[in-house]
């Protein structure tokens, strides 16, 4: 695939310099910013559970004063004598403590913290929160807070990719929860992919970019620019008339602000839709297929591209400058129409537009894997989400969709959801394949 080794060491020098951008200024900064906070650690039941000790010295040298919670199965892996010699205040391992409830109760203490931090966050505990659960005392203390939480996940890669936790993970992002990672590589059943808790330096220096009353946006795509193209567009014909389609470009707005929020700068290039612009988004209009190619080309460079757009196939040869007379009842009216130039293709064979990532979107109403497959390849796609048009709850115009993302080598399901909920696992799938 000509270019794409270009995109991926591109990527990889962004990567790496994003990892010593962290590891470089992390200490002072990370000082300043949580001096003086007062963060509760909520520690998860996972064998990452021993990085959270280093993570309570981490915090304190930072300046930070920390109270730490223990769920039961935490304790299984560390002590919470452990935690408490390196905070300094006693642990908290259960709802049912009357002396520690005397001392300063759950409430308190959820009152007491100005930042929550989960680390680890196994996929139960995801689960819990992102339901609302208040089944122990640290869902308990997450439900009952007013802090700003950050969740650091850690669990299997399989677990991690599960269709449910990606949910869970989608439903606490929207909710403003702040995500930690987690890292890419060896896990401790042997394995490898993502799932490996975050390092303690690390989390420190993503809570410190966060932390005290500015917040700062911290994401999978901080740093990056990223062009979405949604909607349909119009065909004039003559002064009346128009081909068009049925896309709504909801798809392409909840990927342009699962991105905005995922600390990209936004560029949408938008057809005639009647939708709001997402917070922080910058957005150009457009009509026709011609003016959207000339937007994109406006917008770029950028470091992803993602295709939304229902770009109409075909325009009229020659517009109509006088409206088009009708022919006779049962008469047919036979239209000039030429193919409107692929915007897509064109962007990813772009070796001038900084491209790290291009994705296309490929509607089908039948043999959708087969189609989208040809056409990752033909357009020379890094990834192409296929979904299914023509059918209710999925594709145009409804609010869900459903939809199976391929790229060469895997494939992920998407299964049926919001396409809110969708475009923020879109956009972490899209920050796996550029980490990749
Ligand atoms: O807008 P909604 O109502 O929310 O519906 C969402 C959606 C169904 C429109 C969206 O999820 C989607 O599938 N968009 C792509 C629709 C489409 O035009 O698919 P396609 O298979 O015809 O095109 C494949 C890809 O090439 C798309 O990324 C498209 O943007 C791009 N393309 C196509 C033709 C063209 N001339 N230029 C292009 O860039």
């Amino acid at each position: 695939m000509a270019g794409a080794g270009d995109r991926s060491i591109a990527a990889l020098g962004v990567s790496l310099a994003a990892n010593l951008r962290v590891g470089s200024s992390h200490v002072s900064a990370s000082a300043t910013a949580l001096a003086g906070q007062r963060i509760l650690l909520c520690v998860g039941g996972g064998i990452a559970a021993y990085k959270s000790l280093e993570l309570v010295r981490r915090l304190r040298d930072a300046g930070a004063a920390v109270q730490v919670a223990m769920t039961a199965g935490a304790q299984q892996f560390v002590t919470p004598l452990s935690f408490q010699a390196l905070s300094g205040h006693p642990t908290r391992t259960t709802l049912w403590d009357g002396a520690a409830e005397q001392a300063m109760g759950h409430l308190e203490l959820a009152r007491w913290a100005e930042r929550v931090v989960v680390a680890p966050a196994t996929a139960d505990l995801l689960a819990r929160l992102a339901h609302g659960l208040a089944d122990d005392l640290v869902a308990t203390l997450c439900l009952a807070t007013e802090a700003p939480l950050a969740v650091v996940p850690a669990m299997n890669h399989r677990m991690w990719r599960h269709p449910a936790t990606e949910a869970n993970v989608a439903a606490l992002r929207a909710r403003g929860v702040q995500v930690i990672g987690p890292d890419d590589g060896p896990l401790a059943e042997g394995e490898s992919g993502p799932g490996r808790l975050s390092e303690p330096e690390a989390i420190v220096a993503a809570l410190a970019g966060t932390a005290g009353p500015a917040v700062v946006a911290s994401g999978l795509l901080q740093g990056l620019k990223v062009v979405v193209s949604a909607g349909p567009t119009y065909e004039d014909l003559d002064p009346v008339r128009y081909l068009g389609n049925r896309s709504s470009g909801k798809m392409g707005f909840a990927v342009a602000d699962a991105a905005a929020r995922q600390g990209a700068q936004v560029v949408l290039v938008s057809g005639p839709v009647q939708l709001e612009t997402p917070r922080g988004v910058r957005r150009m209009d457009v009509r026709s297929a011609a003016q959207m190619r000339q937007a994109v080309a406006d917008a770029l460079p950028a470091d992803i591209y993602v295709g939304a757009a229902a770009v109409a196939d075909y325009t009229a040869r020659a517009f109509s400058p006088s409206k088009i007379k009708k022919t006779g009842t049962g008469q047919s009216l036979v239209l000039d129409l030429v193919r409107t130039p692929d915007i897509l293709a064109e962007v990813a064979q772009r070796a001038d537009a900084g491209l790290k990532l291009v994705v296309g979107f490929a509607a089908e109403t039948d043999n959708v894997a087969d189609y989208a497959r040809q056409k990752l390849t033909a357009k020379r796609l890094d990834l192409i989400v296929a979904n299914r048009v023509g059918v209710p709850g999925s594709g145009f115009e409804s609010d869900d969709n459903a939809m199976t993302a391929y790229w060469p080598g895997g494939e992920r399901d998407f299964p049926p959801a919001p396409k809110v909920r969708l475009a923020d696992g879109l956009v972490e799938l899209i920050a796996e394949r550029l980490r990749a």
